[in-house]
């Protein structure tokens, strides 16, 4: 097992790649906290526990908004109380909703740009703060090949994304000294809910995996796989950096 004894928080852990990555770092031996965003996601949020651990000792679910400073503060301090430290958290949590520019309302900008990206930045630094105090860490942040692939119709997210990637290797860079290695991963298309409308329509589909050189979409457990690998000790030389999970997507596949 890579994570034996680690404990671990995942953001928006209730489905999708945050599911399959909780689930993952549980059958690695990692104790780990599963965070939902509302009462909506709070069963599902149950089961990826009781699916880690049906007893309830090594895992258990925490609703908090990552974009709302009072919910992560809290959040973070109980994983320290639960778990008696935190030595990974991975910021999956995240939205997206289409909109051209020209019509994009502020409120929508803000709405992604508040979960997205600072959300990513109040988990991270109140879980820095734990673990500097245990001069240990890793700090997982779920980006995007939109950290670098322009999107037309997202440019928020687009921009959510590359923050968030600069976020990743500025912190990287000032926490290294206390232990604490802060990486991204960036998932291509990967087959969930986020994508469920593109799913059920088999042009879309098609037009997308025509652009993706291993021919279909990812699955949630082969982003799970590579975060495994990036919180362990096995990967003890990586930070600053971004692992790309995407099937070859940023290789172009259509330019010839
Ligand atoms: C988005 C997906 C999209 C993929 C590749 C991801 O960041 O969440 O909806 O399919 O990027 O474009």
């Amino acid at each position: 097992m890579l994570l034996e004894g680690r404990r671990a928080l995942v953001t928006g852990a209730s489905r999708g790649i945050g599911r399959a990555i909780a689930l993952r770092l549980g059958e690695e031996g990692a104790r780990v906290a599963v965070n939902y965003y509302s009462d909506r996601e709070r069963p599902d949020a149950e089961a990826v526990a009781a699916g880690i651990d049906p007893s309830g000792t090594r895992a258990y679910a925490v609703q908090a908004d990552v974009g709302v400073e009072a919910d992560v503060v809290r959040m973070v301090a109980e994983c320290g109380d639960r778990l008696g430290g935190l030595d990974i958290l991975v910021n999956n949590a995240g939205t997206q909703k289409q909109a051209p520019t020209l019509e994009m309302p502020l409120d929508l900008w803000e709405e992604i740009l508040r979960t997205n990206l600072t959300g990513t930045f109040l988990c991270l630094r109140e879980a820095g703060r734990l673990m500097a105090a245990q001069k240990r860490g890793v700090i997982v942040n779920i980006s995007s090949v939109h950290e670098f692939i322009p999107w037309p119709g997202f440019a928020h997210y687009c921009a959510s994304k590359a923050g968030i990637k600069l976020l990743t290797q500025t912190v990287a860079r000032e926490w290294a000294p206390l232990g604490i290695r802060v990486l991204a991963i960036a998932p291509g298309a990967i087959a969930t809910f986020a994508n469920s409308p593109s799913l059920e329509d088999a042009e879309v589909r098609r037009r997308v995996e025509a652009d993706i050189p291993l021919g279909r979409r990812g699955r949630p457990e082969e982003i799970a796989a590579a975060v495994a690998w990036a919180a362990s000790d096995q990967a003890a030389y990586l930070t600053g950096t971004t692992v790309v999970v995407d099937g070859g997507m940023s290789t172009y596949a259509k330019f010839s």
